[in-house]
């Protein structure tokens, strides 16, 4: 039997000395896991399409004392991938920790759907996520020294939503995606999991529509709330860090209930 490694709560949530790359990290979920990690001790490279939102997020980190850098990034553009990961290595050394949360959700009946919107969706929510695992995981394994992944999923990966046909299925491809990576990646201690959140607060959410969409989805959530970005966060922290070192291939479902009912 391997001998164990008994440590403090402090020990296993401690991510000091680990770098860490957040998409989408501009706003909602994905803001909340910078900062998350960043308080654990993780310096941060937060990565987002939008450079103004990007750059003010992460001002607000290293003025409270963080380690944190910006880089503009598509997800869709290899070139921008590559780069990412790249200039995180030239920047803090190493990468150890991934979180793929950038991703897009419009809502459009499935007899409106249009090539284009569907190739976005796919291209940002599940393509772009397999393509920064592969440049990820690649550094990960030159470096030796095992890695983790988690990949922010969603609860409707399981449960269809009218209009909602390409976001659910490319949420399931997520799913899977992270199963059979972490299969891939278990020879060289990298763990790949994925977080389902139900419907969170975000400024993703905030339109009129979709402040809507939500009012009529309330009475489906057991405590009768959204959930926040922090909540997420939480999950994540947990996910990064030695406390859930025997998870890999595993999602957690957030969505206090939704699913169930
Ligand atoms: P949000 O819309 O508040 O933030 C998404 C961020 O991703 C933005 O900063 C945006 O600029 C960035 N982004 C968009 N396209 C990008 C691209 N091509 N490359 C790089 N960055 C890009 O979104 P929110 O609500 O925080 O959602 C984050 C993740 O959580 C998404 O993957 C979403 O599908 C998932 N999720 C959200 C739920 C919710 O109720 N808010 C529920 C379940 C899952």
């Amino acid at each position: 039997m391997q001998e164990q490694e008994y440590l403090s709560i402090k020990e296993l949530f401690d991510l000091g000395g680990n770098v860490a790359i957040v998409t989408g990290a501009a706003s909602g979920i994905g803001f909340a896991c910078a900062r998350r990690l960043a308080e654990a001790g993780a310096a941060i490279v937060l990565a987002d399409i939008n450079p103004e939102t990007g750059e003010m997020k992460t001002r607000e980190l290293t003025s409270n004392g963080f380690q944190a850098t910006f880089v503009k990034c598509d997800v869709t553009k290899e070139p921008d991938i590559r780069n990412l990961v790249d200039t995180t290595v030239r920047t803090f050394g190493s990468l150890d920790i991934l979180v793929n949360n950038a991703g897009i959700y419009p809502n459009k009946p499935m007899t409106e759907m249009d090539i284009e919107t569907w190739d976005r969706i796919m291209n940002i929510n599940l393509k772009g996520v397999f393509f920064l695992c592969r440049w990820a995981a690649r550094h990960m394994i030159e470096q030796g020294r095992g890695g983790n992944i988690i990949n922010i999923a969603s609860a409707s990966a399981s449960h269809p939503t009218v209009g909602l046909t390409a976001y659910d299925s490319s949420k399931a491809g997520v799913w899977m995606l992270t199963r059979t990576m972490a299969v891939e990646l278990a020879p060289y201690n990298i763990r790949v999991n994925s977080v389902s959140p139900g419907p969170i607060h975000t400024e993703g959410v905030s339109s009129p529509e979709a402040v809507e969409f939500n009012k009529s989805r309330l009475h489906r959530i057991l405590m009768q709330r959204l959930g926040r970005p922090d909540e997420m966060a939480n999950i994540v922290l947990f996910l990064a860090c030695r406390a859930s070192t025997y998870i890999t291939g595993s999602d957690i479902v957030a969505d206090c209930g939704w699913s169930l009912t």
